[in-house]
């Protein structure tokens, strides 16, 4: 696989501080690379504030760099020129975790998934709006629903209308940030399904950001932990970085909760719902965790 997105050396300060104290600089990235190659799930783990959505942002081309850069297909991405930047913007896609603070509530589902239509094809917005029914089934709600409004929606399926969105100028990567975090357990399932069959479907590469261990360890190609503003460690899965010893993925483990509780496997069971996590994928996590 040839590489599509790489990051740098790459290094990322806030700077804090009020009226009277003197800024202290916050150096949360501090030397990052990190390689995405072309149709590769990369997951992206560590502990909560170690910066993991602050790379996002910057592999994103949101935020620039303070130091180090990204590159996509070999090239600067920082360097490059308006419509070159647009170019990447348009490849590189997102999807967070906020659904309701992704949205506009006063556009319908149509309407939001248009907008990169509209943005980066220059499509008219009644043009857009017909191309994302398509998209939308694609995802698995109905061409109908780009009538409705995001109040309408229930929080897995609002997702699914970001995923739709992300997914409509085509991109050759698509950035999750934390994007089934904020969903219940079985949602979160046929979520990380659909990412898996679209994933599959439309070779994306991706770069799944998430604390928690269990969600990444069935979709992604590799594993990189995050720990002290670097890359600490990258393997090919949970249990491979697990079994590196790294203290950083040892406390992430410790923090893993139990599986799913008995009830719900019976609920899921009865009303034919997917199983949360596959199986094979709790199983991962619990013998990487012996
Ligand atoms: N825009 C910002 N200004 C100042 N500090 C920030 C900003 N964004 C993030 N931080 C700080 O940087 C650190 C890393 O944050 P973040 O990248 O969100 O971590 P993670 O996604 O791993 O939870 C945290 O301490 C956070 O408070
Ligand atoms: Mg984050």
């Amino acid at each position: 696989m040839t590489s599509l997105i790489s990051a740098k050396g790459v290094h990322r300060l806030y700077r804090r501080g009020g009226f009277f104290r003197k800024a202290e600089p916050l150096h949360v990235l501090r030397g990052v690379d990190l390689e995405i190659r072309e149709g590769e799930a990369v997951g992206l783990v560590g502990r909560s504030g170690c910066g993991k959505s602050t790379l996002g942002r910057v592999v994103l081309g949101l935020e620039r760099p303070d130091e180090g850069t990204v590159l996509y297909d070999g090239r600067d991405v920082f360097a490059a020129d308006g419509e070159r930047f647009k170019e990447y913007r348009r490849n590189v896609q997102v999807v967070f975790q906020n659904v309701q603070g992704a949205v506009n509530p006063r556009m319908t589902a149509g309407e939001i998934v248009a907008e990169p239509l509209r943005n980066f094809l220059g499509l008219s917005k009644k043009e857009a709006v017909e191309r994302s029914r398509p998209l939308l089934e694609q995802v698995g709600l109905k061409s109908s629903d780009a009538d409705k409004f995001p109040a309408h929606f229930s929080g897995g399926e609002l997702q699914r209308v970001c995923i739709a969105r992300a997914l409509a100028p085509e991109p050759k990567a698509v950035v999750f940030d934390e994007a089934v975090s904020s969903l219940d357990m079985l949602v979160q399932a046929r979520v990380l399904d659909l990412i898996r069959k679209i994933r599959d479907e439309r070779g994306l590469a991706c770069l799944f950001i998430s604390h928690d261990l269990r969600v990444v360890a069935g979709l992604c190609d590799e594993v990189a932990l995050m720990a002290d503003g670097v890359i600490a460690a990258r393997e090919r899965s949970v249990a491979a970085l697990a079994a590196s010893g790294h203290p950083a993925i040892k406390r992430l483990l410790e923090s893993v909760p139990p599986s799913r509780p008995l009830h719900c496997r019976e609920r899921a069971a009865t009303d034919g719902e997917p199983e949360a996590l596959p199986v094979h994928v709790a199983a991962g996590v619990s013998q990487a965790a012996m």
